[in-house]
């Protein structure tokens, strides 16, 4: 079983180029089944969630497959329609091929995941967009099954504006007849990227970015798309995390600091000094940090549920107590007993958690239960003295392709224990 050890408590400094963006490419990789043709993706992540996404591909009969660093996919053979539990299991956010495959054949199967350990994550508002297309949906033993003839534009109001959903309604309006409106769409910076593939696609998509989304359907698509998948803003804001945990300095390649504006917020509030400069964004932290005030998670464009993990870790390390309010996810503070054990003074109530900073952490053997809570583990890691050792390291890579060679390139002494 995999480890990572870190050496924490000496101050970063360093420089490190971002990835693409996880939850931009895994929506991309799904609409690739729809044109019949190949795509190319450039920048993409090379995560073990890509991983699972590729397999699915393949299992429904794609080629699909890493070629000098780009991912290609040839969608021409597809033929399967069903998607086993085995993989949805690996891979919970599979519930994103059901309008890519009700799109490509008209009908679709997606053995669902067991719980989530974010919460009960329902899939109520996907279904609702499919029917709302003309499909008809039922859930029987777990399983979801949708069919339609031909796909309807139509209104969609969504009661949430849900990123999956949005995503799974623009994928199945593509192909639908005529035109659909998406009412409350959500507006994060991964829409507006798959909004880009799919009008490279040949699709009319208007107003993504916004809470009104039209797409205009097509029965035929171009047949050779390259998309560049724009970089990762959560993986941007831990290593940002990181430095305000440890102290010092680093700039961040290939960002887009518009897409971060209140993450970044938090950080200046925190009273670390970011400048950005086209592509680049670099962070010097000298001195105490303090508390920023208040923190709560909301849609995009406010402060994102997966830099809330990431972003507490590093608030044990700022003066005052900064209370935090989670809105998107039921259960996402379970990483905090972790950071207990490494002295942080942080409380759960609830949604909330109040973030004591100030006391001194020390390194710990801790265990990573999901993803982002894995990368506030890594970035209390780096501010705290001593030694720690990381392990479930297997939640952690399905977002972050390299952690040790990110951090190392950051100043921090860390290994990869095998
Ligand atoms: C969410 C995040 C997204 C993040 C992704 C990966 C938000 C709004 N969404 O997207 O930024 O990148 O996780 O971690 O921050 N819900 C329902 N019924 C549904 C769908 C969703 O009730 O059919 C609820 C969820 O339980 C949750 C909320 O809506 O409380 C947000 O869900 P949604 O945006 O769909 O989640 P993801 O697409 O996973």
């Amino acid at each position: 079983m995999q480890e990572l050890k870190i050496t924490g408590g000496r101050r970063l400094s360093g420089e490190l180029t971002i990835s693409g963006a996880k939850n931009a490419v895994l929506p991309i990789l799904a609409a690739s089944l729809i044109n019949g043709g190949v795509t190319v993706i450039e920048n993409a992540p090379r995560l073990t969630d890509v991983e699972s996404s590729l397999e699915i591909l393949r299992t429904l009969g794609c080629e699909a497959r890493w070629s000098q660093g780009n991912i290609y996919i040839d969608s021409q053979n597809a033929t399967r329609c069903r998607i086993p539990s085995s993989l949805t299991g690996k891979m919970r956010s599979s519930v994103i091929f059901l309008g890519a495959i009700l799109a490509r054949f008209r009908s679709a199967v997606i053995s669902a995941p067991g719980g989530c350990e974010l919460g009960a994550r329902p899939v109520d508002i996907h279904l609702r967009a499919m029917r709302a297309l003309g499909a008809s949906v039922y859930e029987l033993a777990g399983d979801i099954y949708a069919s339609c003839e031909e796909p309807q534009g139509g209104f969609i109001t969504l009661p949430f504006p849900s990123v999956g959903a949005t995503e799974n309604a623009m994928i199945l309006a593509s192909s639908a007849r005529g035109v659909t409106v998406i009412k409350n769409a959500a507006r994060e910076p991964e829409i507006r990227d798959l909004a880009d593939y799919l009008r490279a696609l040949g699709v009319g998509v208007y107003g993504a970015g916004t809470a009104n989304i039209t797409v205009s359907g097509r029965d035929s698509f171009n047949k050779y798309v390259s998309h560049r998948v724009i970089p990762d803003r959560i993986e941007a804001a831990t290593y940002l995390a990181c430095v305000c945990a440890a102290g010092g300095s680093a700039t961040l390649k290939c960002v887009r600091p518009d897409d971060m504006r209140s993450v970044l917020e938090v950080f200046r509030a925190m009273g670390a000094e970011l400048r950005a400069s086209g592509d680049e964004l670099s962070i010097a932290v000298n001195g105490s940090l303090r508390s920023p005030g208040g923190v709560v998670t909301a849609p995009f464009p406010g402060f994102p549920t997966d830099a809330q993990p990431p972003v507490c870790a590093a608030l044990l390390f700022c003066g005052g107590v900064t209370e935090v309010t989670e809105t998107i996810f039921e259960n996402r503070f379970s990483y905090a007993p972790e950071l207990r054990k490494m002295g942080g003074d942080i409380k759960i109530s609830g949604t909330r958690a109040s973030i004591g900073g100030g006391s001194a952490l020390h390194g710990e053997c801790v265990s990573a239960r999901d993803l982002r809570g894995g990368a506030a583990l890594m970035v209390a890691a780096v501010g705290a003295g001593g030694e720690s050792r990381i392990s479930g390291l297997e939640h952690i890579k399905r977002g972050y392709a390299d952690p040790e060679g990110a951090l190392k390139a950051l100043g921090a002494e860390v290994l990869l224990i095998q």
